[in-house]
């Protein structure tokens, strides 16, 4: 194996009583007033806000609530966020939501700390030194930041989606309730699990060779949410595949299947452009382009494509025909997205045609301005991006 660093520090809790524990682990970890975070309606509608607002008070812990974080988060909103951070004195920060939620709320405890503007971490301007905590309460699993160092942020000034990484920012701890997440509409669930996915196959494309326990675990980790999908689809109440699909989210992302500097991250970084300028839900723009990027980059290495086909795809493997069998692993997985109601191309996604325009717009802000590339597993320049793109218009 290649050398890595593993770092995994947050405490994760479990179950369908997690969430009674919310006011102990917020003293733990040093909240004295907390700044509550969260989205449009869903946790509102749940009664899940008022629960956890209601735990904290009866603890005599102090608090502040600022709801509104779209998918795709807004700078605008953590901009906010930050001032009112500084003017009530916040010291703590509780995501209660999904990735987008985590992200905006990681954001926020950056910029508190910040001599300086919030963004200019997120264009590398400027490196944080420290940040206030943050924690949360996941309601989706997905983009598996309840674990991760990542968070992701948009600018509507220019419809710039930009990630940010830093191990600061892996929240103290995370409270998951499987129960939760029955209310997720079908097509969240389905995003979601591509998005969980696709955090274990950009690490699984990669460059090094010899990783078998890592493979082993992440292609049990992606047969088990194929199943578990259709089943949860099936049945939204089904608690026993909800909780595999919840767990399933944090160990994709939280580098138990590689590091994630050394994973791929090539149709992550094509998709970000995509949700930054048509708005779409991340794991569904996800879908639209791996099968595209798959295509253009599997000559790289035939027998990574191949492993994928038949031990998670299914696929038989047919010997005499590497590309053959391959290929037929990008089908099946094609065939999956659409059984699970994904797009596997952008017309799907967005609904019409891409321009022309829009593509090169694309390709110019993922290339950095053509200055820079993407991609492990085939290092891709902004040329490679524009084909991936075209191939990826349907
Ligand atoms: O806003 P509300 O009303 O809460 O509705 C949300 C939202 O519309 C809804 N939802 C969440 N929990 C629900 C629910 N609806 C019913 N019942 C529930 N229990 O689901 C919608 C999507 O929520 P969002 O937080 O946007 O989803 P997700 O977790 O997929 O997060 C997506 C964001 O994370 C970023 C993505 O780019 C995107 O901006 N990512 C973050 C990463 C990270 N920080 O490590 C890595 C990922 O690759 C990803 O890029
Ligand atoms: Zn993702």
């Amino acid at each position: 194996m290649k050398d890595f660093n593993f770092y995994a520090p947050t405490e994760v809790v479990f179950g369908e009583q997690s969430e009674e524990q919310v006011a102990r682990l917020v003293r733990k970890y040093g909240g004295t007033k907390v700044l509550v975070h969260y989205g449009g309606q869903s946790a509102v509608r749940s009664g899940l806000l008022d629960k956890i607002c209601g735990l904290l008070a009866a603890d005599g812990i102090d608090f502040v609530k600022l709801g509104g974080v779209v998918p795709n988060p807004r700078l605008s909103l953590a901009k906010r966020g930050i001032e009112l951070c500084r003017k009530e004195g916040i010291d703590f920060i509780l995501a209660v939501g999904g990735g987008s939620v985590i992200d905006s709320s990681k954001c926020i405890a950056y910029g508190v700390c910040l001599d300086g503007d919030v963004w200019d971490i997120y264009l590398g301007k400027t490196k944080p030194k420290e940040m206030l905590p943050v924690a949360c309460v996941l309601t989706i699993p997905a983009a598996g930041s309840e674990m991760s160092e990542a968070s992701v942020i948009t600018n509507e000034d220019g419809d710039v989606k930009l990630g940010y990484s830093n191990d600061l920012s892996r929240p103290r701890f995370a409270i998951m309730n499987p129960r939760r997440t029955f209310t997720l509409p079908p097509y969240q669930t389905a995003a979601g699990v591509t998005d969980i996915m696709m955090h274990t196959m950009e690490r699984y494309f990669n460059t090094e060779c010899d990783q078998t326990l890592k493979d082993e675990i992440a292609e049990a980790l992606m047969r088990t949410m194929k199943e578990c999908v259709f089943e949860v689809l099936k049945n939204p109440e089904d608690y026993r595949n909800r909780s595999q699909i919840m767990w399933g989210g944090s160990l994709a992302h939280n580098d138990i299947t590689g590091s994630r500097s050394q994973g791929d991250w090539a149709t992550h970084q094509l998709e970000h452009e995509l949700s930054g300028m048509f708005d779409v839900t991340h794991g569904a723009g996800l879908a639209a382009m791996w099968p595209s990027w798959a295509r253009y980059v599997m000559h790289t290495n035939i027998s990574r494509f191949v492993r994928f086909a038949v031990n998670v795809m299914g696929v038989p493997n047919d010997f005499t025909d590497p590309e053959g069998t391959a290929l037929r692993g990008i089908e099946a997985m094609e065939r999956f997205y659409h059984a699970i109601g994904m797009p596997i191309n952008i017309r799907e996604l967005i609904g019409r045609d891409i321009t022309d325009d829009e593509i090169r717009e694309m390709t110019r802000k993922c290339s950095r301005n053509y200055k820079a590339t993407c991609g492990q597993f085939r290092v891709l320049a902004a040329e490679d991006m524009e084909a991936i793109y075209r191939m990826a218009r349907g």
